[in-house]
């Protein structure tokens, strides 16, 4: 697989911004325009100084909670971010097109369309599981990316991990692998056996189990000559320093994540048991992640009178093949049996 053919020629092109402190983080700084006094605000962080634009303390800290080589990891200001520098990377705007595998997270494609990249929409089948003939006969030679998310928001399962690699064998392309929920899930997603294939990004993030959605730090995964063209595109100090500071605390307290993935795990099980018995219950989709999928028979009805009361969670009917689904994410416990007796009431 060669990488290089699959970039946008101007982005290979491209001469980087070279930032002030990509040489020097120490030293007599009088290369960056900061002020040398201090901050307003008193800390300890050095908050006066632009950060450390190669991410490389909290790159070596994060490749050894991963077990993979610091030149192998991108941080990015959320997942988001990362999701949005890969179509920039890769696709042409109004040339390549991107295949995407529905239902799943609506950002793919704002992404792409954003970027004025085409998408091609390629169902999951009816076990909300990659359909391989369907999605290597949609790709066109114009076709750069394919994503995959598992496991898929909103549907919550997995994906079948062969298939991704049976299609990442035959795509000359790039494909995304988003694991926002791998935390929650019982199988292991080992990480290495995917990063075999060159073409392959996995994403993951701080949002979900680390409970630090607020510091908007997701990453990518991925061969070195991808992650480099991350680090040539980016802006110059994407990683604040007070996000690297609570990443960096984080990581250290892995146990108390392990603690949060069970108590929500536990309660998604509670949860899970508790709607299935209901009248107007149509259906609950396994879930991999700490969100539950369930149908109903008027999910905008049930939307709205739990808005009413103040519960809100997502109507994704909208989205193909979820006609009346409602998505709510586990809660701590006095919220889910709240939200539990709403729902009765309401059914
Ligand atoms: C599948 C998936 N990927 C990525 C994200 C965004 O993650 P981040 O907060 O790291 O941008 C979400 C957020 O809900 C998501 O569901």
């Amino acid at each position: 697989m060669n990488i290089k053919s699959l970039v946008r020629k101007n982005i290979l092109d491209l001469k980087p911004y070279s930032s002030a402190r990509s040489n020097h983080l120490e030293g007599v700084l009088l290369d960056a325009n900061e002020n040398p006094f201090g901050s307003v605000i008193e800390n300890d962080l050095n908050l006066n100084r632009y950060p450390d634009p190669k991410q490389t303390e909290i790159r070596n800290v994060l490749s050894k909670y991963l077990s993979v080589n610091p030149e192998n990891i991108f941080i990015g200001v959320g997942s988001d971010e990362v999701i949005d520098l890969a179509v920039r990377i890769f696709c042409e705007p109004q040339k390549n097109n991107v295949i995407i595998c529905e239902p799943t997270y609506g950002m793919y494609k704002v992404a792409c369309d954003i970027n004025d990249i085409s998408t091609v929409t390629v169902p999951l089948n009816l076990q909300y599981d990659i359909d391989v003939k369907k999605v290597l006969g949609s790709v066109t030679p114009d076709t750069k990316m394919i994503f995959f998310c598992s496991p898929n928001n909103p549907t919550g399962n997995l994906l079948s991990k062969k298939k991704i690699v049976q299609i990442a064998k035959k795509f000359n392309g790039i494909i995304i692998v988003d694991q926002a929920y791998a935390d929650f899930s019982l199988e292991d997603e080992d990480i290495q056996s995917l990063l075999r294939y060159k073409n392959i990004i996995l994403l993951r993030t701080f949002s979900k189990a680390w409970g630090l959605a607020g510091i908007r730090c997701g990453y990518a995964i991925a061969d070195l000559e991808i992650i480099q063209l991350f680090f040539k595109i980016k802006s110059p100090y994407n990683l604040n320093k007070l996000s690297s500071e609570v990443i960096l605390k984080a990581l250290k307290k892995k146990n108390i994540k392990q603690r949060f993935v069970a108590k929500i795990n536990k309660e998604k099980k509670w949860l899970i048991n508790n709607i299935s018995p209901l009248q107007g219950i149509e259906k609950i989709y396994p879930s991999d992640a700490n969100f539950v999928l369930f149908k109903v028979k008027n999910a905008k009805d049930i939307y709205e009178k739990l808005a009413e009361k103040g519960i809100i969670i997502r109507d994704r009917s909208n989205q193909l093949n979820l006609k009346n689904c409602l998505r709510i994410s586990i809660g701590t416990p006095a919220e889910n049996k709240l939200f539990l007796s709403e729902l009765k009431k309401i059914l």
